[in-house]
């Protein structure tokens, strides 16, 4: 659906990264873990395209969704501007979103940086169905660590790691995963490519199931320009997939991760 939300927050919480808070009960009763909307940026045709940005949070009875975004170019500075009383431009909710797991099935899930923007409204959910959950969350410093109070008040467990040491472990959030890996039955991940990799690659060597969220840049967000096409493996073969339709969210096993 295509709507105007009206902006009720709108801060900068930390660095570049932005929360903002627009009301919709449509899309806060339609919207499911790890689908996104598509954003028009700023009041003129600069930038032409929308950008894609995850459902962060959504609360069905107020009728609210978050974004949480980092400003990378001009059309998230734009959106920066935007004041509370301001109405959004969405086309939303878009993508496949996460598979639920059993509520009996213990879960880790791994955040890199803005990764972290899909996963808190996947472990809310979790943690209402009684999943036993394991939070790992990685960033380049602890300013690059968000949500992380969010997450803790949902009475998750939660692991930090950086790599300038400046918060919790001193390395990549991956390093402390094998050990635990082998007592969860399921992962979900988002966050850089590489980092997604290495939790695919573990998941792989400890025989998890695992969801990834993938990042492309993209057109229409609906599966018309194939500008966001991305190499999928069925059977052995690789073939093409949309990650605004077919996507974000694919089994981490079926990703063509060379490409
Ligand atoms: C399904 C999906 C969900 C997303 N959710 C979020 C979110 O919740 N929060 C958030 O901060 N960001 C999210 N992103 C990334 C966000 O869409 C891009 O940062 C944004 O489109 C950049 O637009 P811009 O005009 O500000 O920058 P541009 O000027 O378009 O680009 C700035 C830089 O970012 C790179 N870039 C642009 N788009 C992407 C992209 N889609 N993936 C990777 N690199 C890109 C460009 O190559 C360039 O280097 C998501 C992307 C996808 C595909
Ligand atoms: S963005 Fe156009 S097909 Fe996916």
């Amino acid at each position: 659906m295509l709507l105007n939300g009206k902006l009720i927050t709108h801060k900068n919480i930390a660095g570049d990264y932005y929360l903002m808070e627009f009301k919709s009960h449509e899309l806060a009763e339609a919207a499911g873990p790890g689908q996104f909307v598509h954003v028009k940026c700023g009041s003129t045709n600069d930038p032409l395209l929308r950008r894609p940005i995850s459902i962060h949070k959504a609360d069905k009875d107020k009728g609210i969704i978050a974004l949480l975004y980092r400003v990378a170019g001009k059309g998230t500075r734009l959106l920066s501007l935007m004041e509370p009383g301001d109405l959004l431009d969405v086309m939303g909710p878009l993508g496949n979103g996460f598979q639920l797991p059993k509520p009996s099935e213990k879960v880790a899930v791994v955040a890199g940086g803005i990764g972290v923007a899909p996963l808190f409204f996947l472990v809310q959910l979790l943690v209402n169905a009684g999943n036993d959950v394991q939070m790992y969350i990685g960033a380049r410093t602890s300013q690059d660590l968000l949500a992380v109070k969010d997450i803790k008040k949902l009475g998750v467990d939660v692991k930090l790691a950086t790599d300038d040491g400046s918060a919790g472990y001193h390395g990549l959030v991956t390093d402390l995963l094998p050990e635990k890996l082998q007592k969860v039955d399921r992962i979900y991940t988002c966050g850089p490519f590489p980092m997604m990799k290495s939790v695919a690659y573990l998941a792989n060597k400890y025989n998890v199931p695992a969801q990834v969220s993938l990042e492309e840049k993209m057109g229409c967000g609906v599966g018309a320009c194939l500008a966001c096409s991305c190499k999928i493996k069925i059977n052995g073969e690789s073939v093409y997939k949309r990650v605004c339709t077919e996507g974000p969210v694919f089994n981490a096993g079926e990703v063509d991760w060379e490409c």
